[in-house]
């Protein structure tokens, strides 16, 4: 396994990878690898014949008042982890790599990015689908591997591909939990000991939301007003918000009469977590 930090050297690879006949999967990443990014790995080395983990904190989709300097880095562990899983090349560009001076060009999108993060995080999917469409570019992967806990960022990114027809299939995987119940993040390294345990409170009142669902609640405001009075026990939580959405248009729907997307970020402490469970009838 090679760890390369350039776009030419990515490039080389996949080229000789194409003249091979082989296919290639693409696991993009922003490092600090944990047991969900393996599980993303883990899949794209079954399903592809290559597979290139790319691991860049992405500038852009941070905005000023976001945690871009302390996002944890770890590039050391995160090669051994992709070794370990059977990557053939991890891709650690430097911000100038990918964005040169006087980097210009954006790829945005409409509706799907305007509701839940899109609404606390104004410029973050400009950020996502920009970068995404660059390592795409890049690397053109025939598959590419996402985890459900960003639920929005997966929509976003299935979209972005159907309408800006990209030859690329993007595979959702599950959510990776704690056997606690709480999702895997490289954020979860910010919490306290007491913010650890008071983070419980996401899994805790999605498994109330979806008791309630489940016993037959369809009234999405019941259901959140109830989700969010929960979570208003944890003194060390605040709400950024609790929505139910369509889980195409990830717009707000009063009734559950269709497959929805139950959605939360919650800060705790400081630190911002994002949690969610999917909903269809008869599933
Ligand atoms: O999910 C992430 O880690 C990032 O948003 C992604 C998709 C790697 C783009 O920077």
């Amino acid at each position: 396994m090679k760890v390369v930090k350039t776009i030419d050297e990515v490039k080389q690879a996949v080229r000789e990878w194409r003249e091979e006949g082989l296919t290639i999967g693409a696991v993009p990443t922003m490092g600090y690898l944990h047991e969900g990014h393996l599980s993303l790995i883990d899949r794209s080395v079954k399903e592809n014949d290559r597979t290139v983990v790319s691991v860049f904190v992405n500038p852009i989709q941070f905005g000023p008042s976001e945690d871009l300097e302390s996002y944890p880095r770890d590039i050391e562990r995160d090669s051994a982890l992709c070794r370990g899983h059977g990557a053939d090349i991890v891709f650690n560009p430097e911000p100038g790599e990918m964005y040169k001076d006087g980097f210009s060009t954006f790829v945005d999108m409409s509706v799907l990015t305007e509701e839940l993060c899109g609404l606390s995080r104004p410029t973050h999917f400009r950020g996502v689908c920009t970068v995404v469409t660059k390592l795409f570019n890049i690397i053109t992967p025939d598959r590419a591997y996402f985890g459900e806990k960003d639920a929005q960022q997966l929509a976003v990114i299935k979209h972005m591909v159907r309408d800006l027809n990209m030859n690329v299939t993007v595979v959702g995987c599950p959510i990776v939990r704690e056997a606690d119940g709480l999702a895997k993040s490289s954020r979860n390294t910010y919490l306290s000991g007491d913010e650890r345990s008071a983070a419980l409170i996401l899994s805790r009142t999605l498994a109330l939301g979806r008791k309630m669902i489940e016993a037959g609640e369809r009234d999405v405001r019941k259901i959140t007003d109830a989700m969010k009075k929960n979570i208003e026990t944890e003194k060390l939580a605040r709400i950024d918000y609790v929505k139910i959405v369509d889980i195409e248009t990830m717009q707000q729907v009063e009734t559950i009469d269709r497959p929805v997307l139950c959605a939360m970020a919650v800060y705790i402490g400081k630190t911002r977590l994002i949690d969610n469970f999917s909903f269809t009838e008869g599933e």
